[in-house]
């Protein structure tokens, strides 16, 4: 089989691209390089069964080339990290929506199935114990231009929808709860290499907000398992899937989990969220929990990695100089 990934030199993409070479793919990865780093590939790339493309998804005749060479399509690229949403938000709504839309007219017009990297956040701030993918989303309004993630994600499951439902496009929208491992870096935001980081220089360990908000954090292996183990049963294409850990806990208790693990003696500071994104219109989700029955029904799936065996690796991997 071969896999083309777009964002294959990301965070999950990278893990993704090993995941499936130990299945016996051969890959294409096509990533412009803007948030991944090619360094994440080296092992993959060393196999020799990896071929990498530097190139952007908005590229349409790139794409349908790529495309036409491979069996399907893992599509991973997008403009992620709350920051980066808030200071670019025109070039987010592009990459986001137009250039999954032209992956998924590729995928239509070839005849390959695509799995999107959906998200929790098209949940927005509905407020349950946990989501099922049922649940309605509420997101807005539009003043507040962090939702543009949501939009362009739930947007582009839509699409994938109206392409399935009047062209035949056979399609997977995978919607991943906060993910983490090594390789994932702080540089945009992400709150446990943040953390695992500071906490490993000493310096202040910053929670946005009063650190009582709930999140369930799973280990990208798992991730990714759950990726290519809902790939490779057509009988699960057409369909919306949570995936993520459904092991609760307060961002307070990451940070001192972090602490703990480390013996880091780093402070723990609290900084309101308006402050912390400069007032662009940033509100805290106070709990975010995936319900994941209908992925342990349909593959199986249970989280195999705890919250400590996370960590451990991210401090592990944070501790050789020059990586964030
Ligand atoms: N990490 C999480 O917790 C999480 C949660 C929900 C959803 N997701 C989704 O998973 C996917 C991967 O996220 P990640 O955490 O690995 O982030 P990442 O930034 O490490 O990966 C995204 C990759 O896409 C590439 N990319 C960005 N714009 C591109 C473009 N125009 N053309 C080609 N490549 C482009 C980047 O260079 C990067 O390698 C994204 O679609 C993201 O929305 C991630």
């Amino acid at each position: 089989m071969k896999s083309l990934i777009t964002g294959g030199a990301g965070f999950i993409g990278s893990h993704l691209c090993e995941e499936l070479l130990r299945r016996g793919d051969t890959i294409v990865v096509l990533d412009d390089l803007s948030t991944g780093r090619l360094e994440n590939l080296h092992a993959a790339l060393a196999t020799g069964q990896v071929r990498f493309v530097e190139g952007d998804i908005i590229d349409e005749a790139l794409l349908r080339e790529l495309t036409a060479e491979c069996d399907r399509i893992f599509h991973l690229a997008a403009a992620v990290g709350v920051k980066l949403i808030l200071e670019r938000p025109l070039h987010t709504m592009n990459v986001n929506m137009t250039g999954t839309h032209n992956v998924l007219e590729a995928a239509c017009d070839l005849g390959k199935p695509v799995l999107l990297a959906s998200t929790s956040e098209v949940y927005g701030h509905q407020v349950a114990q946990s989501f099922r993918e049922e649940t309605p989303s509420l997101l807005g309004p539009v003043s507040e231009m962090r939702w543009i993630y949501a939009v362009t994600k739930l947007a582009d499951e839509y699409l994938a929808a109206a392409y399935a439902q009047e062209r035949g496009l056979s399609y997977i929208a995978a919607r991943f709860f906060n993910t983490t491992g090594p390789r994932q870096t702080g540089r945009y935001g992400m709150v446990v290499p943040r953390f695992v980081q500071a906490a490993l220089a000493g310096d202040p360990i910053t929670i946005y907000g009063d650190g009582r908000q709930v999140r369930c954090f799973c280990h990208v292996a798992d991730v990714i398992r759950a990726v290519a183990d809902l790939m490779s049963k057509p009988e699960t294409y057409g369909d919306v899937y949570n995936i993520g850990s459904d092991q609760p806990i307060t961002i307070q208790g990451l940070a001192e989990r972090v602490l703990e693990l480390t013996g880091s003696s780093s402070p723990i500071e609290y900084v309101a969220y308006t402050e912390a994104y400069d007032g662009l219109g940033v509100h805290d989700i106070r709990y975010r929990a995936p319900d994941i029955s209908k992925l342990s029904r349909t593959i199986g799936f249970r989280p195999k990695h705890t919250l400590d065996e996370i960590l451990t690796q991210m401090i592990e991997y944070y501790s050789t100089p020059g990586r964030g």
